[in-house]
């Protein structure tokens, strides 16, 4: 493991939830690891397959996407339809040889500032361990 590697990580939070939940961990003064890049979406069920991917491809070294707690989704099933979208992308990775931890699926309310914090925490060190994406070494070589 290297110690100094600093992940880049990618948060895909839903407005509702998750980016509340990342302000509220602000407000608190909760501290996160600042390698986390957050971008909100109105629910998780916006994100697909295809984006998650793209993110993967262009080297990111871990993508995460929180979405509202089950049956709490304000479009009643984004969250399902996301955490099974992960779930295809977790298969596919492992398919091409990545390593499928690489993209999580985690489901919080509003109310969990500090359990925002807690996971960007738990998915930077689990980055950490697997070290650099392998596509992000890639494309720096032959930049
Ligand atoms: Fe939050 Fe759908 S509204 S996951």
């Amino acid at each position: 493991m290297n110690k100094s590697f600093e992940p880049e990580i990618l948060s895909i939070c839903c407005k509702y939830c998750a980016y509340a939940a990342a302000d509220l961990a602000g407000s608190m003064r909760l501290s996160y690891p600042a390698n986390i890049r957050i971008i909100q979406v109105p629910c998780t069920g916006r994100v697909d397959v295809i984006h998650l991917l793209n993110a993967v491809q262009g080297g990111i070294d871990g993508v995460y996407v929180a979405g509202c707690l089950e049956g709490e989704c304000h479009f009643v099933s984004g969250n399902l339809k996301a955490k099974s979208r992960v779930n295809r992308v977790k298969q596919i990775l492992e398919e091409v040889g990545l390593e499928p931890e690489r993209v999580e699926m985690y489901n919080l309310s509003s109310a969990m500032g500090s359990r925002f914090a807690e996971i960007a925490a738990e998915m930077t060190e689990k980055i950490r361990q697997l070290g650099p994406s392998p596509l992000k070494l890639k494309l720096r070589k032959s930049a």
